[in-house]
């Protein structure tokens, strides 16, 4: 009930998003996260709702959204209060929030739980692969950056130097290992493809 009802909040404010963070990346983020818990399941005991809402609520109120930090803790608890969610989860949902970021590499704490690291994984596949590489162009795009610029580094294949190519050894669990090694290697192809092709010309 409180997934379901979350969901619905989720999509409503996520739909339509145009630097891709919209409510499909959330969804697949959940699908992705859904899907390595019950791999790690084997091995440790997870609480399910707290992988399964913070994979939703993991973009809402996000910094590049403008937000700060007390937005989200009021607009994430807001929600989830009333629900009936005892107050240890939520601090947990929005914990995940809060950390499973990137930052440029910077964010190098290591996670607390086990839930936030499998997130943190479910939204770094989404960041690699086909889908990451359409990702990437539809933020640059969003950002005004262009595809490819070699005299200078404010364009979006720079981005795969600074970022996309540097996701596969940062992911936490072997499921999501194995996972990143194909899609780091499709990003691979994908740029080779396009160097060729930007110097035939
Ligand atoms: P994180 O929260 O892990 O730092 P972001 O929310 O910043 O990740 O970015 C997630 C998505 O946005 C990824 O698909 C990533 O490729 C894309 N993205 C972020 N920054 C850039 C950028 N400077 N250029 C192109 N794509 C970007
Ligand atoms: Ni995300």
């Amino acid at each position: 009930m409180i997934v379901e009802q979350s969901k619905i909040f989720v999509k409503t404010r996520l739909e339509g998003e145009g630097s891709g963070h919209d409510w499909w990346h959330t969804l697949r983020v959940y699908n992705n996260a859904l899907a390595l818990a019950l791999k790690e399941n084997l091995h440790q005991e997870l609480d399910m709702i707290i992988v399964e809402l913070g994979a939703l609520f993991h973009d809402i109120a996000d910094h590049k959204f403008g937000y700060d930090d007390k937005d989200r803790i009021t607009i994430i608890s807001n929600f989830l209060s009333p629900l009936g969610l005892d107050s240890k989860k939520i601090d947990h949902v929005i914990y995940i929030a809060n950390n499973i970021s990137f930052k440029k590499g910077k964010n190098t704490i290591a996670l607390k739980s086990i839930e936030a690291k499998i997130v943190q994984d479910a939204d770094r596949l989404d960041a690699l692969g086909a889908i990451g590489i359409a990702r990437a162009f539809t933020y640059g795009g969003h950002k005004g950056r262009s595809i490819y610029n070699p005299t200078t580094k404010d364009d979006t294949l720079s981005h795969f130097h600074e970022k996309l190519l540097l996701l596969k050894d940062t992911l936490n669990t072997i499921s999501g290992r194995e996972i990143a090694e194909q899609r780091h290697h499709y990003i691979e192809e994908f740029l080779k493809q396009f160097h060729q092709e930007w110097n035939i010309i």
